[in-house]
């Protein structure tokens, strides 16, 4: 097993709040963004692409307040390849002391004849003002060819000599639509090495999507040809099949150093805190067969393979648990347990909150222990990240009545607290979900659609915290909230609730996402 730090460096630059974020349903608030830009420079990410400033207020909103806060990892925004998005991209990237700004212009002949309507020309045209305009705010400039896998290599060389040549610092060729396999990834990489005359001065960089299931696979090979920049996500968030998996990449160059001998800075033991964080702010589950940071990853539940285990860890498994973070679920404290155990379990989990913060985590843990006998690390989890990501909460749940059960009609009352004034509705549904949920609208209005609704067990056992997300959509803004509960459907109204509290802020602060001017 082999689990060292190996060969030559590769850069992460991670787009899980541009590009992952941009995956439909996995918008997240200021707040959330800030938490998981924070994770990704602990872990040692070396460039966050943080948004993609013109797009929307609470993007431009969101890279600034990063770059405001970053200490380590240089903070990077997307822009067109025009004056008013770079400029819009300097601004926010303002306050950074390190930034980088990532201009992209479209270069296969598909994207240039339809999406741009652009003869050739006047796409590398483009490519050069683009890029020469973004010099003027920073030496840190990113071009991508967007769409480079289906470029003609003639033209693709043109345009990587010519931004090149205009200051371009990195060169990012994507896998826009994750069409690529992984020997003719590597090949286009070589090919622009070995075409492109300035290439030495500027180093090139992978972006795969995963359409295919590619994306990690051809990440790689494109750095066997010479990347030395991989553009990757937390859990593989991304446009439609999403990016290449951040966790994976690492685990391969740390696992596999033997074969693939290239390492990152990434701190491996964040991961399973990254990912876990990135999947409870946006609602998407990880899927249980996930490499890396799937629950069953490091499951052995078959016999044999049990029986290999016992007798040498080795014989089925490649790396440890432990190497990314993940420790044996642990029985934490029951309901004498302190508050100064409860400080050193959360400091253990890798939170670091505030007094105020951890008063009332403390409260509800006291609470839960109230009500379930055994508190497991992932109840602490869940029962924290509830508190963590409130946020704005001028709406809150005060008290919960449900009639359920097989003879109809489900009915419901709840009693909110809006704006500090207790008011109440009774309403019937199909099933007591429906019911919550009605009163929620007949108190608060019902311009939003339900997207999703999805329940989870944090741990095992009858009574376990259920764990509920809703995603929520108003006029193109799109929210996920979150409640935890050992009662479902008070963890439900919980979640509608917050989904509430968060659109809010968002009607506050933002126009409605500018979706079209993504890429
Ligand atoms: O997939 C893509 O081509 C992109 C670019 C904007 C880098 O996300
Ligand atoms: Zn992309």
């Amino acid at each position: 097993m082999s689990q060292t730090i190996n060969g030559q460096q590769v850069k992460i630059f991670d787009t899980t709040l541009r590009d992952g974020e941009q995956s439909p349903g996995a918008s997240m608030t200021l707040e959330e963004k800030l938490q998981v830009a924070d994770v990704l420079e602990a872990m040692g990410v070396d460039v966050i692409e943080a948004g993609f400033p013109i797009a929307s207020n609470g993007d431009f909103e969101a890279v600034n307040e990063i770059a405001k806060r970053a200490t380590s990892s240089t903070i990077c925004g997307l822009c067109r390849a025009s004056e008013k998005d770079i400029a819009r991209a300097a601004e926010a990237l303002e306050p950074a002391e390190s930034k980088r700004i990532h201009t992209f212009l479209s270069t296969s002949p598909v994207h240039m004849k339809h999406k741009l309507q652009m003869e050739p020309e006047a796409v590398l045209q483009a490519v050069i003002d683009s890029v020469t305009y973004a010099r003027k705010y920073t030496d840190d400039v990113e071009w991508s060819a967007e769409d480079a896998t289906r470029t003609e290599h003639d033209f693709l060389v043109r345009c990587v000599e010519a931004a090149i040549k205009a200051g371009a610092t990195t060169i990012n060729l994507p896998d826009t639509v994750g069409y690529s396999v992984p020997e003719e990834y590597k090949a286009m990489m070589e090919m622009v090495i070995n075409r492109v005359p300035n290439m030495d001065k500027a180093i090139l960089s992978t972006h795969c999507h995963n359409d295919l299931g590619l994306a990690v696979a051809n990440s790689i090979a494109g750095v066997i040809g010479g990347a030395r920049q991989i553009e990757c996500t937390i859990n593989g968030l991304g446009e439609r099949a999403g990016n290449a998996a951040l966790e994976e990449i690492v685990m391969t160059f740390r696992t596999r150093g033997d074969a693939v001998p290239y390492d990152t800075a990434i701190d491996a033991t964040k991961i399973t805190r990254a990912s876990k964080l990135v999947s409870t702010i946006t609602g998407f589950p990880v899927q249980y067969n996930k490499a890396i940071v799937g629950k069953n990853a490091f499951a052995h539940e078959s016999g044999i393979h049990q029986d290999g285990m016992l007798k040498n860890a080795e014989t089925y498994e490649i790396m440890t648990p432990e190497s990314v973070g993940l420790h044996e679920s642990s029985l934490v404290m029951g309901k004498h347990s302190g508050r100064h155990a409860f400080r050193d379990k959360l400091q253990e989990l890798g939170y670091d909150l505030g007094d105020n913060a951890i008063q009332d985590a403390f409260r509800r843990f006291k609470d839960l222990a109230d009500k379930k006998k055994e508190i497991f690390d992932e109840d602490i989890i869940a029962l924290v990240d509830d508190e963590v990501f409130r946020g704005h909460d001028g709406i809150q749940v005060v008290a919960l009545k449900v009639v359920a059960g097989t003879e109809g009609p489900q009915e419901a009352e709840l009693t909110l607290q809006i704006d500090g004034e207790n008011k109440t509705a009774k309403e019937q549904g199909d099933g007591p979900v429906d019911a919550v949920f009605k009163c929620i609208k007949t108190l608060c209005g019902d311009t939003q659609r339900l997207k999703l609704y999805q329940v989870h067990a944090v741990t095992e056992g009858t009574d376990a915290q259920a764990e509920v997300s809703v995603h929520l959509d108003e006029d193109g803004r799109s929210v996920v909230g979150r409640g935890a509960d050992t009662d479902t459907l008070v963890a439900s109204a919980r979640a509608y609730v917050n989904a509430l509290n968060k659109l809010i802020v968002k009607r506050e602060k933002t126009a409605p996402d500018a979706r079209d001017v993504t890429p």
